[in-house]
């Protein structure tokens, strides 16, 4: 949602900021814009679209300045619309939603000031140039002070062109010492070179001035920890793949492998074993595909550990007035661990006396500062916005606390440890969706169903394809089909059905001769090739066999091809889907 970096040193700022915008596009492409200081004046170049429409604007010379990519949340897309905004004295860039911006819009205008832009953005630099009497630090504290919803912001000022001021609450923001300067920036990679990094927290202040960086809170200057430094391959790159999905898709093995826990085994966790034997009822909150893989989570749990699990998308969790019983645990799955709804999911639970385990992929996000306890999916930094590897990791990682809860119950548990390789069987079975996504082509829509586990699968196979090839598709319960969507299978309609659970086959094949009775074509991704060869099964995709409970680990990625295959064959981007961005730090 939004990405920021700021540079200040002895070189050229422009070259940094662009590369460090670059590296954040994953958070958000609909504009771009730096400001750089120069000649007592701040020279700012922004486009609608992406950090490559920017064209001239590395030749802006000075050694201060900030950059901003967007992803629009009030206003279209638009050069208008595009940060950096500047009021006064004030240039800044955001990332986050300014929720009363209104009501201070219309307290700037009745001061006769002109907005350019229909940003909530906007409206903080025309607060900073009536709040400052001198003392910048001072005038973004009076400022913030008055802003409802969330921020990290950079923020300069003509009167000091060198300085960058930094100030966070609820949006990632990451300030660092590199050999030939300082930086901020929305997240680690954009400032990879730094040999010093910092992470704000909520209501932290930041002042880059020469060699030093200041933190401030609420009650003065304060000291902050280092955070562990960025590794090369913490910097995005493509390497030979054409587009990071499919890169990232390859890696599913080795993210699988990494993610697996034998909790028994480490000292580690035993605060977690703990909590596994007094946990008398779960409740899974995520967003998205996450929460996609808190439904196969509540599949395996209920089967192998008999503990009731509840999963419930985010958004709703943070408003429904949830029931929290004695002996609770709740998962917050985020791959990002900053997407809005999740972290107040998580802070909610823990409120409501909640114990609570993280599950993300990001060492230093948001909810590792909220959870009680954190586990790490290690699937490696995901740039395409649709994730896919990054489930994969979810699930190996929820199905070893499946069998690790299962443990603490006296029960016998079956084997993880087959998975990465039989993933990496899968990934080359995967390749003939690369012939079945022209059938999708011409369809109105695209139907994915399974039953069980498969239902998961279903759910997930259909949100990638809508994603990265904007067709429109649902997932369903294959048992749900005759109650209504029945009615939308007319001749040619594409139906990928999801069959690895053994003893619901011939349920889920009922399900499909009614959509061939009715012209659909059936697609079928099962481990039972005797369903495969049948004449109703217009194509199919063999699974290699595993225990049916964890089967989504492997049957998603047939489905994760078909949709990038379906996307590039529409001409689309698939690491980069119009309207959407990688991480949803705003609700
Ligand atoms: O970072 P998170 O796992 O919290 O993100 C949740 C969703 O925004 C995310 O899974 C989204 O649905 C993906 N684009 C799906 O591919």
């Amino acid at each position: 949602m939004c990405g920021i970096i700021g540079y200040t040193g002895k070189e050229q700022a422009a070259p940094k900021l662009l590369l460090g915008l670059k590296r954040l596009e994953y958070r958000g492409y609909d504009s771009a814009g730096i400001a750089v200081f120069s000649d007592g004046k701040f020279s700012v170049c922004k486009r609608k679209g992406r950090v490559s429409e920017l064209g001239g604007a590395e030749k802006l010379r000075g050694g201060c300045g900030i950059g901003h990519t967007r992803w629009a949340t009030h206003g279209a897309p638009s050069e208008r619309n595009a940060h950096p905004h500047s009021f006064g004295r004030f240039v800044l860039v955001h990332n986050g939603i300014i929720e009363n911006y209104l009501p201070l819009k219309e307290e700037c205008e009745a001061r006769g000031e002109k907005f350019i832009s229909e940003t909530d953005s906007e409206v903080i630099a025309h607060l900073l140039e009536y709040y400052d009497r001198g003392d910048v630090l001072s005038a973004i504290k009076e400022t913030v002070a008055r802003l409802k919803g969330s921020y990290a912001l950079a923020v300069m000022c003509r009167d000091e062109p060198n300085v960058l001021y930094a100030a966070r609450r609820k949006s990632p923001l990451i300030v660092g010492k590199g050999e030939e300067g300082l930086y901020l920036a929305s997240d680690v990679p954009a400032i990879a070179e730094c040999r010093e990094l910092y992470s704000l927290c909520d209501g932290e202040f930041a002042v880059l001035q020469g060699d030093n960086i200041r933190f401030y809170g609420e009650e003065g200057e304060i000291k902050k920890e280092t955070m562990k430094l960025v590794s090369k391959s913490d910097i995005p790159e493509k390497g030979a793949y054409p587009h990071f999905m499919l890169k990232e898709m390859h890696e599913i093995p080795a993210a699988i492998a990494n993610s697996l826990i034998n909790f028994e085994d480490d000292f580690c966790f035993s605060g977690i074993n703990i909590v596994l034997c007094q946990t008398e009822y779960i409740q899974i909150i995520a967003c998205g595909t996450a929460y996609h893989s808190g439904i196969a989570a509540k599949y395996a749990i209920e089967a192998l550990a008999r503990v009731p699990v509840e999963v419930t998308v985010a958004s709703e969790y943070r408003y429904r007035d949830p029931i929290v019983k004695k002996g609770t645990l709740a998962l917050a799955v985020s791959q990002s661990g900053e997407t809005a709804d999740t972290l107040a999911a998580a802070e909610l639970a823990k409120e409501k006396g909640a114990t609570v385990i993280a599950i993300t992929n990001a060492p230093d996000s948001s909810i590792t500062q909220i959870a009680h306890f954190v586990l790490f999916t290690r699937a490696g930094r995901e740039i395409a916005v649709a994730a896919t590897k990054s489930f994969n990791a979810q699930l190996a990682l929820l199905f070893s606390l499946a069998t690790a809860l299962a443990k603490t119950k006296g029960r016998q548990t079956p084997s993880l440890r087959p998975l990465p390789a039989l993933a990496e069987e899968v990934l080359t079975e995967a390749e003939k969706m690369k012939e079945i996504a022209p059938i999708l082509l011409g369809a109105k829509s695209v139907y994915f169903i399974g039953r069980g586990a498969d239902y998961c699968t279903a759910l997930e196979g259909s949100l990638k394809l809508k994603e990265i090839s904007y067709l429109p598709s649902e997932g369903y319960p294959a048992g749900e089909l005759k109650h209504g969507t029945l009615a939308l299978i007319d001749e040619g309609t594409p139906v990928i059905a999801v069959l690895t659970q053994e003893g619901l086959a011939e349920k889920t094949m009922n399900a499909v001769f009614e959509v061939y009775a009715r012209g659909g074509r059936v697609i079928l991704v099962t481990n039972l090739p005797e369903y495969a060869a049948r004449k109703e099964v217009y194509r199919s995709i063999l699974l290699p066999k595993c225990e049916e409970l964890f089967s989504p680990i492997l049957s998603v990625i047939p489905l994760q091809a078909l949709a990038y295959y379906t996307s590039l064959a529409r001409g689309n981007d698939p690491d980069k889907p119009r309207n959407l961005a990688k991480s949803v730090t705003v609700e």
